[in-house]
């Protein structure tokens, strides 16, 4: 979900409407906002998408303070009613609400006793009531005392009808900003939302409550103690988060990966070496470790698949890649020998972040790459690799991912050079060449998009196979169609495929074919033939050169000539725009699929 909140002397909703545009990313399927309208409470919301609740108010609000939401159903199906902000029985008070309060099933039967009445299904509505309890006059404290009850995570912003000269807002486990503005501030679950007013933040730790006034910020911990914050100046450009013309964020974010790759190895790669000195990881603490352990969810865990053969096939330690919400149910094999290694480019994926957490209770350092600075994984983790590619905002990852790759080659190159391992040379000329060579094959797909995407109308299933780093990109190929396009695709290690899933290869099925990896290329074109014996429609991603698999195949995409463990970087670029262009054929809302949302920050 999404949150924000404003106060200053400008007119409050647009501001909110602004700032929840920027988030919707985040939860689409309601949206809501609460102002204090001459001395009372005025709340608008509305299922579905963000514009229809903006030609509702259009500009019958002057407020200058308020709040505003837009969610991702968990407790509650999408609907008006069980949109926020949502208020006590009075409407005096207005909460939104980011997260899970995990006990809210006994507070609601606690407060229904006593008189209360509820109006939704969500968790959040014991929120506001539960602070009217306590309400004594002061806001700040009634807050106070209501977060001592409350379970699970949230980030809240609370308005009081009365105080319409503050707001207060609280956080535990679920990400909450403030802007600093002159004269006016802003609240936001995310830096988005707010970039375009100011680049000047304070980041909310948990159990933290600021009392956010026009002029003012006041941040303290749970016992009402003053906490010292410091200014984080955001270096993103407020167009970065824009659309620039582009028919999709998507798409933008397709196109922009040679210079996130650029941006992400810039300085990174000094002649033949890897410098990462500023991470501060010594040779002997490499040495001391038995274990890697990478932990991440989505498209991030596919990077991890890579990571791990990247780390083992170079630096021969063990690694055990996990999605995050199994790591930490089953006893994971993690203690101080054991390097964690999360992947996220949000950094605030709440699975993610309970497995960061796990695995320094059980004494492993915890390395980061991710693609947020200020985000919770960034900050509590105990080394950061920074993937620089900017504000990702489309559902579906793209840069995101790609940068995350160069980041386990960078990281497992220079481990390598730590403990004095060979690396092989070229790869580092060989990364240096991605971002240009990245370029190439984005122009050369989106010269034959219309024949590559052609095999897949009419269909509801396709295959992608490969063996090898290319079974763990096929993955994230089938992951992306899925996700935008619904249908329904499975990647298969080539060499598996006769062990069952054959048997759903039928007459002009769509099997995309990644066959770069050199040392299991014959293998692979055995494999392709299985398929083509059983009548399937296969598009072939190969090596330059490879005039072979032409022969076997129906349609053939060939990658620049690089060493076989770099080509995931390349080969994922077609697949993301294949399944690019087969959601705009079939009219899907690419940037925002159905049932997704692009930061998932509860469990
Ligand atoms: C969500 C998104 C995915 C993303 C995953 C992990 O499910 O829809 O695109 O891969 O979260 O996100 P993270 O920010 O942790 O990389």
């Amino acid at each position: 979900c999404g949150i924000v909140g404003y106060i200053g002397d400008k007119k409050a909703a647009p501001i909110l409407f602004e700032g929840l545009s920027k988030l919707e990313y985040r939860g689409y399927d309601s949206a809501g906002i609460a102002v204090v309208e001459k001395g009372l409470l005025a709340v608008e919301k509305k299922e579905g998408r963000l514009m229809g609740l903006e030609e509702v108010v259009g500009d019958k609000f002057t407020a200058t303070v308020g709040i505003g939401h837009t969610r991702w159903a968990t407790h509650g199906k999408p609907s008006d009613v069980n949109s926020h902000p949502h208020l006590d029985n009075d409407g005096e008070i207005a909460v939104v609400h980011n997260g899970i309060i995990e006990n809210y099933l006994t507070l609601k039967e606690m407060l229904i006793e006593k008189g209360h009445k509820f109006q939704s299904e969500t968790d959040t509505e014991v929120v506001p009531h539960l602070i009217k309890g306590f309400y004594k006059g002061d806001l700040l404290e009634a807050v106070k005392e209501a977060v001592k009850h409350l379970e699970g995570a949230y980030a809240l912003v609370v308005l009081h009808k009365n105080e319409p000269n503050r707001l207060i807002c609280v956080r535990k486990d679920s990400p909450l900003v403030i802007g600093l503005g002159s004269g006016e501030n802003f609240i936001a679950s995310d830096i988005p939302a707010i970039i375009q007013y100011t680049k000047k933040t304070l980041i909310l730790d948990d159990n933290e409550i600021a009392v956010v006034t026009k002029d003012k910020v006041e941040v303290m911990d749970k016992a009402g103690n003053h906490v010292d914050k410091k200014v984080l100046t955001v270096d993103w450009d407020p167009e970065a988060a824009e659309k620039e013309g582009y028919p999709h964020f998507m798409l933008k974010e397709i196109l922009e990966q040679p210079t996130a790759l650029r941006n992400t190895l810039k300085d990174r790669i000094q002649g033949d070496r890897v410098n990462l000195d500023y991470l501060n990881i010594t040779p002997e603490y490499l040495k001391g470790l038995r274990s890697i352990s990478i932990v991440a969810c989505g498209t991030a865990y596919h990077a991890g698949l890579i990571g791990k053969e990247l780390i083992e096939g170079l630096l021969r330690i063990p690694v055990e890649v996990s999605v995050a919400s199994e790591f930490r149910y089953r006893n994971p094999l993690v203690d101080e020998k054991t390097l964690v290694i999360v992947v996220s480019q949000s950094g605030e994926t709440a699975d993610t972040l309970a497995a960061l957490r796990e695995s320094k209770r059980r004494g492993a350092k915890v390395l980061a790459i991710t693609n947020v600075k200020g985000s919770s994984v960034a900050r509590e983790a105990d080394f950061m690799f920074h993937t620089v590619a900017g504000p990702e905002i489309a559902v579906a990852s793209t840069k995101a991912y790609t940068t995350q790759l160069l980041g386990f080659y960078l990281l497992t190159l220079y481990f390598g050079q730590l403990l004095g391992k060979e690396m092989p040379k070229e790869l580092y000329s060989g990364l240096k060449e991605l971002p240009v060579l990245a370029q190439k094959v984005i122009n050369e797909t989106e010269k034959r998009i219309e024949s590559l995407i052609k095999p897949f109308e009419g269909w509801g299933d396709c295959f992608f196979i490969g063996r090898s780093l290319d079974w763990h990109v096929a993955e994230e190929g089938a992951l992306k169609l899925k996700e935008i396009s619904y249908i329904h695709a499975e990647a298969y290690a080539a060499g598996e495929l006769k062990h069952g899933t054959l048997a759903l290869i039928e007459k002009d099925i769509p099997v995309i074919a990644l066959a770069t990896q050199l040392d299991v290329y014959e293998k692979t074109i055995s494999n392709i033939k299985e398929v083509k014996a059983r009548e399937g429609y296969v598009i072939a991603l190969v090596q330059e050169g490879d005039t072979e698999t032409a022969k076997s195949v129906d349609q053939v995409l060939e990658i620049p000539k690089v060493p076989s463990l770099l080509t995931p970087i390349l080969t994922v670029l077609p697949l993301q725009l294949i399944s690019y262009h087969v959601a705009v054929a079939r009219g899907c809302d690419v940037d925002k699929p159905r049932n997704l949302a692009k930061s998932v920050t509860v469990e």
